[in-house]
């Protein structure tokens, strides 16, 4: 079958080249795509959100599956449009999707299905969120209600600082319609992993856990970006614990879901935070996180197209999911000055002889092939070096030393990515 891929950042690369191994797969188009998925398939210039183009380009080129990357086309309604033109779609429908478009829609799920979280209160008037805040006292954390591009959250450790950001949000409103509504949240403390699970709609199958890193500089510390690395399996979330964790926080939300007649089928993806206090869920995602897809599919062993197609059926269980056991830790490399301004244009090199490690693979993110092949970066978040090793510190000495073998101008990564877990592991050992 054809199969369309929406989306054209790293996480679709490597979605992409997982589909590509499926025998299953004639050819793969993205839309719009990048360098990486550029060598995979076709890629075809329309828009992620461009849900009637989606569509009419899907009926006409014969697909027979069509997987979202981003949240916006689902939020958008791509998955509803899809199933109008009786075209299975791997994504949630747009009520579903309002678990990551609205932060009060999905506050108001957990609250009803019993999933932990932090307390909040949610505010549509500047005046009514002003005096709670006043009263409440710092630290807390004040949410753009809507889709903000990843930049609508701000952990604030003072009352000015909320005050500043309220402002920002309901009356200068920087973040558009997004942050007309905000939500106003208790500061959880501990560690942040991300647990995600494919859904058929009833069942679910829970991916292994993974951590990202989301400040751009070492120690976590500046600004939050998309994501500068993740790795799989995250040690604070063991193997062990993720049937009770499942049945905590993702399966009643699927359970919630269906019985209001809007079955979820897609990735749902649980960002946890985890302290001595237990678990508590700080968002939803309704689709894989980039970075965390890159060493979740490294780790996959199983023909993604198959599961995709189960879900889309509602016949999860009729797959076998198997990951290997091994861990993968994908290091981003990123173009100086993200998530701020940053220089574009520049010409990569190196990614045949970090691929020379058959454990390797470099997944592209933001860049595209100039006329004579080359790649070339052309957004912020530029390549995902990714890498498969028998522990962490395998997985983690193999991805650093092929960035050190891939170079382009004004390059930047992290260089602590997996540290955490090396020092978590260090000190279970200890215990
Ligand atoms: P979100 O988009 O809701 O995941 O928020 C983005 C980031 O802000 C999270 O990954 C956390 O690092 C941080 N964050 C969000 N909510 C809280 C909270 N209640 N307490 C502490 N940090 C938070
Ligand atoms: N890496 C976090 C996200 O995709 O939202």
């Amino acid at each position: 079958m054809n199969v369309l891929i929406v989306g054209s950042g790293g996480r679709e690369h490597a979605l992409a080249w997982k589909i590509a191994q499926s025998p299953l797969v004639e050819k793969i188009y993205t839309a719009p795509g990048n360098g990486g998925t550029a060598l995979l398939g076709e890629n075809v210039a329309i828009g992620d959100d461009d849900v009637k183009g989606l569509v009419s380009f899907a009926k006409k080129h014969d697909v027979g599956l069509v997987v979202a990357g981003p949240e916006l086309p689902l939020t958008r309604g791509l998955a509803n449009a899809m199933h109008d033109a009786k075209i299975p779609c791997f994504g949630p429908t747009e009520y579903c999707a309002q678990l990551e478009g609205s932060k009060s829609f999905a506050k108001q799920v957990m609250l009803e299905t019993g999933v932990p979280t932090a307390h909040f209160a949610v505010f549509e008037d500047f005046a009514q969120a002003k005096d709670f805040i006043e009263e409440t006292g710092a630290p807390l954390v004040i949410k753009a209600d809507g889709l903000a591009a990843g930049k609508g959250v701000a952990v604030c450790q003072s009352v000015q600082e909320a005050l500043f950001e309220l402002e920002q949000s309901m009356v200068h409103k920087r973040f558009g319609t997004a942050g007309e509504k905000i939500v106003v949240e208790e500061m959880l403390g501990g560690e942040e992993v991300s647990f995600l699970a494919f859904c058929d709609g009833e069942r679910i199958a829970a991916m292994p856990s993974s951590q990202d890193h989301k400040a751009v500089g070492e120690g976590d510390t500046g600004p939050n970006t998309g994501g500068m690395g993740a790795f799989s399996p995250a040690h604070i979330l063991p193997e062990d614990a993720y049937q009770d964790m499942a049945e905590l926080v993702l399966l009643p939300i699927v359970r919630h879901m269906k019985n209001k007649g809007h079955p979820f089928v897609g990735v749902l993806y649980a960002g946890l935070m985890v302290s001595s206090d237990g678990p508590k869920v700080l968002e939803y995602n309704v689709r894989f996180g980039d970075p965390e897809c890159q060493p979740l599919l490294m780790r996959l062993d199983t023909d993604l197209v198959e599961i995709m197609l189960a879900c889309c059926k509602g016949r999860l269980d009729q797959v076998d999911i198997r990951w290997k056991p091994q861990t993968a830790l994908c290091v981003v490399m990123s173009a100086e000055g993200y998530p701020g301004g940053y220089a574009k244009g520049m010409r990569i090199t190196g990614i045949d002889e970090a691929e020379a490690d058959s454990a390797c693979k470099v997944f592209v993110a933001g860049a595209q092939r100039d006329e004579d092949g080359w790649l070339v970066s052309t957004g912020g978040r530029v390549l995902g070096v990714t890498a498969l090793g028998d522990d962490l510190t395998d997985a983690r000495g193999r991805a650093y030393s092929a960035v050190g073998k891939i170079s382009f101008a004004h390059s930047y990564c992290r260089r602590d990515i997996g540290e955490k877990g090396l020092k978590w592991e260090s000190e279970g050992e200890n215990k």
